[in-house]
Order: C-alpha cells, then sequence, then structure tokens
C-alpha cells in the first residue's frame, strides 16, 4: 500500500528550513501531484524552541533531539539543514534504518559522503544533497541523471558566493579587500566564520561533491590544494584587467593524460571566458563533456530561497520514490581509482607581481631567477615607483608549477626585493 503521505523530519530551523517550510506550504498543490501524495512535517528538531520564527510550526513536534527525529517513526524522510559535523550521527541513523536523506550539509558530504552513500546503498535507501554545492542551481541533478553516462574532461567552477562577491566588488568599484568583505558580510553571504570563504575551504568541499559526480572519483577534500583569496590587493586587479584577465576564485578539475587535476585557487581567466561575466554572490560551472562539449551551469549560490528551492527539489523526488516504492538512480558509481597529478606537476601560466630597488643589473637578477628553473616570460611592464623602487608586473609562459614557485621563492630572497611577490595562477586552456 503506498503511503497516504510522505512525513518529514526536518534537523535545524534557520532561513533556509523556514524557506522550505514556506515553499511546501505555498506550492502545496503542485508537490502532491508531483509526489503522489502530501508532504506532512512530523518533527523538528532545532537549537531553541523558544526563538522566534517567520514560519508556522504549529502540528509539529519541535524538539532539541536530532537523533530522536532521525529514529522517530513517525519520519519517512530526514531533512537535514543544520550544518556541521555534529549532524553526522542522527545522518548516519536515519540511513542505517533505511530512511532517505536530503542533506545541503558540505561538511559532511565532503568529508564523509562515501561513507554516506556506501551506507545508503547498503539500507537500499538514497541521500540527495543539491542544495551542497552551487545553491540553488540544479546541477548535482543534472550529473546525476542527464549527464550520469557523460565523459568529462574539465569542471571548472566559481562556488564561492562571499569570495565572488569581494573580487567583483574590488574591482568594479575600486574597494579594498577589507571594504569588499564588510559588504559581502553585511549582506548575509558569508559563512559564521568567514575563513572558510576566504581561504578556499568552502570552494574544495563543494568542488569534492562536484568531482565525485562528474569524474565519478572519490577526491577527499583535505587533498585538494587549496589557495585563498586573503592577500588579493587591488592592483593585483588592476593589473590583471590591463593584460585583458578578470581574478576568480576557482575549483578546478582537469583530466590530463597523467592523472586527475584537482585544485582551488585564485586566477586570473581571459575576459571572453564566461565565466569571467559570473559576478557577484553568483556561482558558474563551467563543464566540458566528450559528447556535450561545453556547458554553462549559472545561478544563485547562496540565499534563503534558492537553497530551499534546491532542498524542495530533492524532496520532491525523494518523496515520490517513497510512493511509488522505485529508487530513481543516486550518485553515479565510481570508477576504478585514477591516478592524480600532483600540482607540483601542473602545466601552468603565472603573473607575478614584484617590488624592486630601480637599479642597474636588477631586472638581470629577477630574469636569472626565471631562467634557471626554466621559466619563460611572455610579457612586462615596468612602472616607475616612489623612493627609488620600481613595480615589475611578469606574465610568464607555461611552465611547471614547482619551478615557478622555486623562482619566486629565490627571488624574494633577492636583497634588491623591497616586498614579498605577488604570484597568482593564470587559468587560459
Ligand atoms: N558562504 C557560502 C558562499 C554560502 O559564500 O557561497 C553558500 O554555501
Amino acid at each position: 500500500m503506498p503511503p497516504s503521505s510522505v512525513r518529514i523530519g526536518l534537523l535545524g530551523c534557520g532561513v533556509v528550513g523556514q524557506g522550505l517550510l514556506k515553499l511546501l506550504r505555498e506550492r502545496e498543490r503542485l508537490i502532491r501531484d508531483s509526489v503522489g501524495a502530501p508532504i506532512q512535517v512530523s518533527r523538528v528538531a532545532v537549537r531553541d524552541p523558544g526563538k522566534r520564527r517567520e514560519c508556522e510550526l504549529s502540528g509539529i513536534h519541535v524538539g532539541t533531539d536530532a537523533m530522536a527525529v532521525a529514529e522517530a517513526s513517525d519520519v519517512d524522510l530526514l531533512v537535514e539543514l543544520a550544518g556541521g559535523e555534529a549532524m553526522l550521527e542522527p545522518v548516519r541513523a536515519a540511513l542505517r534504518r533505511g530512511i532517505p536523506v536530503v542533506t545541503a550539509n558540505k561538511h559532511i558530504l565532503a568529508l564523509h559522503g562515501e561513507e554516506l552513500e556506501r551506507l545508503a546503498g547498503e539500507s537500499k535507501t538514497t541521500i540527495r544533497c543539491e542544495a551542497s554545492a552551487g545553491g540553488g542551481i540544479p546541477v548535482l541533478q543534472a550529473l546525476d541523471h542527464g549527464l550520469r553516462t557523460e565523459n568529462f574532461q574539465l569542471l571548472v567552477a566559481i562556488l564561492n558566493g562571499t569570495t565572488n562577491f569581494i573580487l567583483s566588488t574590488m574591482a568594479r568599484d575600486g574597494r579594498d579587500f577589507a571594504e569588499a568583505l564588510a559588504a559581502a558580510q553585511t549582506l548575509g553571504f558569508a559563512e559564521a566564520d568567514p575563513t572558510l570563504d576566504l581561504s578556499g575551504q568552502d570552494t574544495a568541499q563543494k568542488l569534492s561533491i562536484l568531482v565525485r559526480r562528474a569524474f565519478r572519483m572519490d577526491v577527499a577534500f583535505s587533498s585538494i590544494p587549496t589557495e585563498g583569496i586573503i592577500g588579493m590587493e587591488l592592483e593585483d586587479l588592476r593589473q590583471a584587467d590591463r593584460f585583458g584577465y578578470t581574478v576568480k576564485l576557482l575549483g578546478i578539475a582537469l583530466r590530463h593524460p597523467e592523472g586527475l587535476d584537482v585544485r582551488v585557487h585564485p586566477a586570473f581567466i581571459p575576459k571572453r571566458y564566461l565565466l569571467a561575466a559570473v559576478r557577484d554572490e553568483f556561482n558558474g560551472i563551467y563543464l566540458r563533456g566528450e559528447a556535450t562539449g561545453s556547458m554553462l551551469f549559472y545561478g544563485k549560490g547562496a540565499g534563503a530561497n534558492p537553497t530551499a528551492q534546491a532542498v524542495l527539489g530533492d524532496v520532491v523526488v525523494t518523496a515520490r520514490e517513497c510512493v511509488s516504492g522505485v529508487k530513481l538512480l543516486g550518485t553515479p558509481p565510481m570508477r576504478d581509482p585514477e591516478q592524480r597529478l600532483p600540482l607540483d606537476q601542473v602545466r601552468t601560466k603565472y603573473y607575478l607581481r614584484l617590488l624592486v630597488e630601480d637599479r642597474p643589473g636588477v631586472l638581470a637578477q629577477v630574469a636569472a631567477n626565471l631562467g634557471a628553473t626554466n621559466v619563460s616570460v611572455a610579457q612586462m611592464f615596468q612602472a616607475e615607483g616612489v623612493r627609488g623602487e620600481a613595480s615589475i608586473t611578469i606574465l610568464t609562459h607555461h611552465a611547471k608549477d614547482k619551478d615557478v614557485r622555486e623562482a619566486v621563492a629565490g627571488i624574494a630572497k633577492l636583497p634588491t626585493t623591497r616586498k614579498t611577490p605577488r604570484a597568482v595562477r593564470i587559468f587560459d586552456i
């Protein structure tokens, strides 16, 4: 007998949880027709039940014990929107007893994705996580279903709204890093701890979730070489513009004959790239597939409504499975483990900005350091500075990442170098 309704246990009722409750109410008829039965929220677990919320919770059992919700007999589907490592046990508990899970928790997925998917498979249930990467953009459902059998060569993505907003604001308004960060925080894009955004960790977590689907490879988030945008100066953005580039924090997965190259770092990208037009808090995921060629997924990567819609999409698909008893396809099966290409071996172009003493022989010393590790200069610009200093901007040809970093370390040690050199990769393939 199909169930007369699908009962949801909800963990967390912050802005996304409240947005979900609102959408469930407003779109009740459409949801019922899509699922084949009504969806009801039977239980909610929150940290503070006394807190004022914008949503109607009457008729719902509200408590503080997430594990009790995961184990309750009147819960058919667990929706986890509380976030953080503390939610791992309740999610595991639900999956162990065959209850499907919808979650937005990029932290547990990036760290324990393989285990949670295995648990779901063993219990013949599912875990879905559209909202965990790319916010409201339905890229995971596309990768799990329509693109499931595609072979991808490249995924390059802007996955963090906060840093994209900061870089866009600096470039457009000429504001410095601290001012642009303060504006992002005021608008509510940043994580509670903005270091996760700024250090690139948030992007690396989302990249690991995407790579599992697009490349069918389990790439531990902790194994992804990650650099953030801390230290990015307005002058770097001005120089990028001068040479025809724009600066973005990228998550990259690129298949080379020698292995999969996965990394997160800020990069100069040519202004003609579609991703260069992804500005402010928007996200963009560019994919290049063997059969499909180029595709760009674009939309809001953060915010209550887009994220709640992504959660609702997963809820509807999962609830439909509960009613029909027929499981749709989950995460694609993993390939046999493939070789990874270490960052040291990746060949890339670089932008370098140096502040040096302006006297004879200094440029020759800089060039000698680059030449010693086989790094070739493509373009150079020198501006006369104050106090006998010169600012030199260099764009290199493709070189091994390790070799460029070695040359830059050598230049940093020269007695004529006045400031730690700035070095940013150029992504132009
Ligand atoms: N802090 C994240 C961002 C929120 O800025 O993209 C969405 O994960």
